[in-house]
């Protein structure tokens, strides 16, 4: 299959959005920016379609996607109860990266949600992305557009390195300004639950809905035999090739580890103003107390670490509180929770 590619400045270029608005009107799949990463988006409501998005990633049929909108309104058509916390939550967070789980409407093919009888429904507010909805006239179902199990991508060159060839075009709208994929919370339970820590924090969620708990997957890793709440959580995940080793502790004690391998194929992931104090390849994923830069920065530099061919990156291990909860998770799947205390 041939892609096309659109460079698309901002939501004013109107004819490269007429163009990826009808191939998604028309069935097609699309790699589209958000604000959080790209999306791999086909119309929500067309199965035929929906089951393209599973096969050009190689995803696996019982992990659900998120359905995109650009008008709160659009939700009572997909969603067979809308709670008083929904409405608040959109207030609040809307658009923007949260993805609110809800009861399931019978227009929702199946497949969408997995099987569940839930929908995972987000407003996104990247203007480009919301532009693109409004001209495909309706919902798109978008997962990341990685191929299963790699790092996520936070540009339009991360999704043609994965899907070239694989899916009808990719439009371009620059670098995603979060990183990382949304906050996911369901509502479907009592209290509400944050499957998915992203930008919006649990204590902000938490300032909206009162109570909320964090799912054990958050953290931790899913014991055998649990289903687990959000099925995304059970899989591999945004995982260079290369094997991932979180070091917990102070700088000096990296380094001094890192010093003591065998520097074959070594790498580090640090902070800014570290690399020259190490032995080995350093790249870095922010500074060390801006955990939202790290964010921006996570998926990239994961990517990198392949481009330059570690067999091994020892990675420094980011705060946990506000959105460095957020990187923890996504840094504890790619090292598939191997931790180093020091
Ligand atoms: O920021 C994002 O959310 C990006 C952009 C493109 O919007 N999308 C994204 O989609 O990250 P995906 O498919 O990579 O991750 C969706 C997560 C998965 O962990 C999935 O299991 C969970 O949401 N999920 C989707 N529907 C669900 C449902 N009905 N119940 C529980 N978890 C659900
Ligand atoms: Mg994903």
């Amino acid at each position: 299959m041939q892609t096309e590619f659109f460079k698309i400045e901002s939501e004013n270029d109107i004819d490269k959005i007429r163009c990826v608005g009808k191939i998604l009107k028309d069935g097609g799949v699309v790699g589209i920016p958000t604000e959080t990463v790209y999306g791999l988006a086909a119309n929500a409501l067309d199965e035929v379609a929906v089951s393209k998005i599973f096969e050009a990633k190689g995803r696996p049929q019982d992990n659900p996607l998120i359905v995109h909108i650009a008008d709160f309104n659009e939700i009572y058509n997909l969603v067979s109860e809308v709670p008083p916390e929904a409405v608040l939550l959109a207030k609040h967070f809307w658009p923007g990266p949260l993805t609110i789980i809800l009861p399931r409407s019978s227009i929702v093919p199946k497949s969408v949600s997995a099987g569940l009888d839930t929908v995972a429904i987000r407003m996104p507010s990247h203007p480009i992305a919301r532009a693109i909805i409004r001209e495909a006239g309706v919902p798109l179902a978008a997962p990341s557009a990685n191929v299963s199990g790699k790092p996520s991508p936070t540009t339009a060159q991360h999704v043609w390195n994965d899907l070239n060839g694989r899916i009808d075009a990719v439009a371009d709208g620059g670098t995603c300004i979060v990183g990382l994929e949304s906050t996911v919370v369901t509502l479907c339970q009592n209290p509400p639950r944050l499957l998915r820590p992203g930008k919006i924090t649990p204590d902000e969620l938490a300032q909206i809905l009162g109570e909320i708990e964090v799912d054990s997957s958050v953290l931790g890793e899913l014991q055998k035999g649990v289903t687990p709440a959000s099925p995304g959580m059970k899989y591999k995940h945004y995982s260079p090739n290369a094997n991932v080793v979180i070091v917990r502790g102070k700088f000096d004690n990296f380094a001094e580890y890192i010093c003591a391998t065998n520097h074959d194929g070594v790498m580090a992931l640090c902070f800014d103003g570290e690399e020259k104090l190490l032995p080995v390849p350093c790249l870095s994923f922010g500074k060390k107390e801006d955990t939202a830069q790290q964010a921006r920065t996570l998926f990239d530099a994961l990517r990198k670490v392949d481009e330059l061919g570690a067999k091994t990156v020892y990675v420094r291990c980011p705060a946990s509180d506000g959105v460095g909860l957020a990187v923890l998770n996504r840094l504890l799947r790619a090292a598939e929770f191997e931790v180093i205390d020091l």
